[in-house]
């Protein structure tokens, strides 16, 4: 089977998410998951765009031993420095350059003729390769570029020493036949692409960045680039675990291998969405709550007879548990670490202590703890940097007809603020008190609770994304009580945005 290439991009396309700005303590966090879970390049970042960008992809150049390092660069000299101070120290790193070369990137945008397109192409892939072995060029909008341009902007980019050429579906325009025919079209025309890694980089824009990256690799693409759970740009990349579930369920007909270590797919997942804040659709292939749920009789029946009648692929295999209710009150500290290590769960002592508090205060509220609770306490407990303010208490007045009053205590680093404010319902009270508190105003941009468990102690999870000051950040809190939850959240996400800043 041939070998495809994953190159992961969660840290670059998928932080420019709305939303999805990470700290530096979180990105090598994910950076070091994503080596774990056998991602062969790691993109961190575009070093020029800002100085956390900057030391982010600095520290895991520093840090990551087997994935190469990717940092990205526009076509221009001052870009292209500062990937390379930003990587020189990875073990592989590699320079992403780009350059739009549709005509409406380079009349609107660039401002450039075709000609100083070619000739910024030239300039930028030999000036990169004097620096590093390998260099990747993408063709910015590619599937909407003028075919003929696109085989001389590709023809250029090799003949000036790139090692891989990425063909960007930029805005998710672009259908499984027609990418197929403009890889094939490149293979037959470019002759010196023989000796270079094709790569497929596709948007999401019409559902279609899955199906287009097989496609690619259909056609002889041998990199395919992704992220996480499919963050990213608008509608978002094309999502790893998706990709690769594909190749793997489907390698009777696709024949191709990867170096994913399937097992980490879920926990990987949970770890971003616990970081970010961004809540995991139900039904999302491969780490939606329900994507291996039976809930029909007649499927429940087939499954009980022959689990294959209705499963293409076992949880196990992606790092998801077969047996839902594990701990409970009497589970102990050794209950809880022997499940942690079933999960295949890491964490530092000193995290397991904090984890271990959070599980005991939970086993107290509710009898049975499940899997979900445990990913839902690590999102919340020890899976984000620490929160700069807690919630130490939280009093609530509810009365039909009246508005409910809510009166909080925070506490920081050095003081306990306390705030009362009244709201349209208690969750509205308790966010108005958190502000109070805090003296500060934020927007709540969005909202989002689920119950992760079932039943009615089921532990309430919300995500919440804010902006304050004009800067987004998301937080996520999790409960048996969803007013508290809400509040969590609600400080996670303002600790969060004052870490960014
Ligand atoms: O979508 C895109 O074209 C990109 C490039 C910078 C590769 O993200
Ligand atoms: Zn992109």
């Amino acid at each position: 089977m041939e070998h495809v290439h994953i190159f992961d991009t969660t840290l670059r396309d998928g932080e420019q998410s709305p939303g999805a700005s990470m700290s530096l303590s979180q990105k090598l966090e994910i950076a070091v998951q994503l080596e774990t879970l056998g991602v062969d390049i790691i993109e961190a970042g575009f070093p020029i765009s800002s100085p956390h960008q900057f030391d982010a992809c600095k520290k895991i150049s520093e840090t990551i031993q087997q994935s190469t390092i990717a940092a990205l660069a526009r076509a221009v000299e001052k870009d292209i420095d500062t990937a390379y101070e930003a990587i020189k120290k990875a073990k592989n790193p590699r320079i992403h350059t780009f350059i739009g070369t549709s005509p409406i990137h380079m009349k609107y945008k660039l401002n450039k003729t075709e000609a100083e397109v070619l000739e910024g192409i030239t300039h930028s892939v030999t000036y990169a390769r004097n620096l590093v072995p390998e260099v990747e060029f993408s063709a910015e909008d590619a599937t909407r570029t003028d075919r003929e341009f696109l085989c001389r902007a590709v023809d250029t980019a090799v003949k000036a020493g790139a090692t891989i050429i990425n063909i960007p579906d930029t805005v998710g325009y672009t259908v499984p036949s027609e990418y197929i025919d403009i890889i094939t079209m490149l293979k037959e025309r470019v002759p010196g692409l023989d000796n270079t890694i094709i790569s497929t980089h596709c948007h999401d824009d019409l559902g279609l960045a899955v199906a287009n990256s097989l496609s690619g690799i259909e056609a002889g693409a041998r990199q395919v680039e992704v992220t996480i759970n499919g963050i990213g740009e608008r509608a978002g990349n094309t999502a790893l675990e998706e990709v690769v579930m594909s190749l793997y369920v489907r390698k009777d007909t696709l024949k191709k291998s990867t170096n994913i270590r399937t097992q980490y797919l879920y926990p990987t997942s949970r770890l971003l969405s616990s970081i970010i804040g961004f809540p995991i659709a139900r039904n999302k292939a491969i780490v939606g709550e329900n994507a291996f749920a039976h809930e029909a009789g007649i499927h429940q029946d087939g499954m009980l007879k022959h689990r294959e009648t209705y499963e293409i692929m076992t949880p196990k295999t992606v790092g998801r548990s077969d047996s839902k209710i594990v701990l409970g009150r009497h589970s102990g500290r050794h209950g809880l670490k022997h499940r942690l290590e079933q999960l295949e769960i890491k964490i530092a002592d000193e995290k397991f202590e904090v984890l271990y508090e959070n599980f005991t205060q939970l086993a107290d509220k509710k009898k049975e703890i499940f899997d979900e609770d445990i990913y839902s306490l690590l999102s919340t407990s020890v899976g984000a940097d620490a929160a700069m303010f807690e919630l130490e208490s939280l009093d609530l007045t509810i009365k039909t007809g009246s508005l409910a009053v809510a009166s909080v205590s925070v506490k920081s680093q050095s003081e306990i603020h306390k705030g009362t404010a009244t709201g349209d319902g208690p969750v509205d009270a308790a966010l108005r008190a958190i502000e109070e508190a805090l003296a500060i105003r934020s927007k709540l941009v969005d909202f989002d609770i689920q119950s992760i468990t079932p039943g009615k102690n089921s532990v309430g999870e919300v995500s919440v994304v804010i902006a304050l000051e004009d800067k987004h950040s998301a937080g996520r809190g999790s409960s048996t009580d969803i007013v508290e939850a809400s509040a969590i959240a609600y400080l996670n996400a303002i600790s969060h945005s004052m870490l960014l800043s």
